[in-house]
């Protein structure tokens, strides 16, 4: 749970979250009432490859690099979320994800995850439409 004063910033940084821009202000409400924020220093690892997927992360601020490996393969922004492939198959995490500057998300527990994304097919569009994207820009066997 976010304090009352951190509580108002995480509402007006998720209606930048262009993941939500189909939802209402009362459920922009709830899921900034219920998640938690969690900060990270630069360079600290957010999640690890393989790892079992507990969370989905919007990054509220700063910005982070996606590690296959140890290689990057993306860098994601202020706005973006990720762990959302471990949640959708189950299965351990795809990648690391590393803060580059100091970083703040959002987490949504699994059980908050699919109360937003299983109730709005806006969004469930939205989150197909990045995973798409990333899983193409993987390699050049699905795009092929
Ligand atoms: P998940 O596998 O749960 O944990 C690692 C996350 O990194 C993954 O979900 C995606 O959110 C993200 N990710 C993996 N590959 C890419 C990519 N190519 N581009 C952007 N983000 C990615």
């Amino acid at each position: 749970m976010v304090d009352s004063s951190s509580k108002a910033d995480a509402v007006a940084l998720l209606d930048a979250v262009p993941l939500f821009s189909s939802l209402s202000k009362r459920q922009v409400n709830s899921i900034a009432a219920t998640a938690v924020e969690r900060t990270y220093k630069p360079g600290e690892t957010i999640v690890k490859q393989g790892d079992k997927g507990i969370g989905f992360y919007l990054l509220l601020d700063g910005t982070a690099d996606v590690l296959k490996t140890g290689s990057k393969v993306a860098s994601l922004a202020k706005g973006q979320f990720f762990g959302e492939m471990a949640l959708l198959d189950e299965q351990p995490r795809t990648a690391e994800v590393r803060a580059s500057t100091a970083a703040r998300c959002l987490v949504l527990s699994r059980w908050e995850f699919w109360g937003v994304v299983g109730k709005d097919p806006e969004v469930i569009r939205a989150l197909l439409t990045e995973t798409v994207r990333r899983l193409r820009s993987a390699g050049p066997g699905l795009s092929e």
